[in-house]
């Protein structure tokens, strides 16, 4: 049960920071809980329970994001760094709720083999389906899953890309719900776009996909820059909501050996190594 304590003592999203509007009430669910959360004169407060045995919910933003603990002393949240950089954008591509576990949402972001399938002509396109050989590491100290040198011959990697590139990816796994994804940023190459999978864990069956753009683009308007997102979770999401079961399995003998994707993989035996119990099947 200790990984479920984790969690439940962990930081979630609880909403994209633009679509936070101060002296609104927001409701919602974390974790099969009933949640709300408020700002009202620039200070954040939030409760959680049903009416008339709430108890204090601990509320802060960072990362483009509203962020909830049922712990009054939660663990730090990872870090980011690149949202302190001034000159990045940070735009949210909306909150997105989908009738899969957390960790189901977060395997399929992990996923490049469904590039040219399921994002043709954007993220990848026939004939060049194979992923290439790339690492994963564990960052013991952090905690984190860390897939580098992940490249991808994609026809528009991003709003900003005008031609076909091969994109480079790395891809960090700060938490069971958490996925960081960097990114060739076409304008930089010295550089990286971050584009987060911020999961809202709402119960075991249900989750939130709050995805944040944390960008250097000069040339795209929000809107453009949510449109693109937008149009490749609408995507996944066609793929999401077929899912089943609707949890996440994590038995070796339930891998799909199609799919046997060495991130996904390790993504999966860290689950499994860390007992986590929560929106996913042990058996
Ligand atoms: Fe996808």
């Amino acid at each position: 049960m200790k990984a479920d304590q984790l969690l439940f003592e962990d930081w979630h999203p609880v909403a994209a920071l633009e679509d936070f509007v101060p002296g609104r009430t927001f409701r919602s669910r974390l974790l099969g809980r009933p949640i709300s959360f408020r700002k009202e004169d620039g200070v954040l407060s939030g409760d959680w329970g049903d009416d008339g045995k709430s108890q204090p919910l601990s509320v802060k933003e960072a990362y483009g994001a509203v962020w909830a603990s049922f712990s009054a002393t939660p663990r730090e949240l990872f870090p980011v760094p690149e949202f302190a950089e001034v000159d990045r954008r940070v735009v949210s591509a909306g909150s997105t709720r989908v009738n899969v576990s957390g960790p189901r949402a977060i395997e399929n972001f992990l996923d490049m083999a469904h590039f040219p399938f399921v994002h043709t002509d954007i993220l990848g396109a026939e004939p060049l389906t194979e992923v290439l050989p790339y690492n994963v590491t564990h960052d013991v100290e952090r905690d984190e899953i860390i897939a580098t040198e992940c490249r991808f011959a994609q026809p528009r990697a991003s709003a900003t890309a005008v031609e076909p590139i091969e994109t480079q990816y790395t891809y960090r796994v700060t938490r069971p719900n958490i996925a960081i994804l960097y990114k060739t940023c076409p304008p930089d190459p010295s550089r990286w776009d971050v584009l987060c999978l911020f999961v809202q864990p709402v119960d075991e069956d249900w989750c939130i996909a709050h995805t944040i753009m944390c960008y250097v683009d000069e040339v795209n308007t929000d809107e453009q820059l949510r449109k693109f997102q937008q149009t490749i979770f609408g995507q996944d999401l066609m793929i999401l909501i077929n899912q089943v079961p609707k949890r996440l399995p994590l038995a070796v003998s339930k891998e799909n050996p199609v799919r046997a994707d060495v991130l996904a993989t390790a993504y999966r035996r860290w689950l499994r190594e860390s007992d986590l119990r929560y929106g996913v099947i042990r058996d």
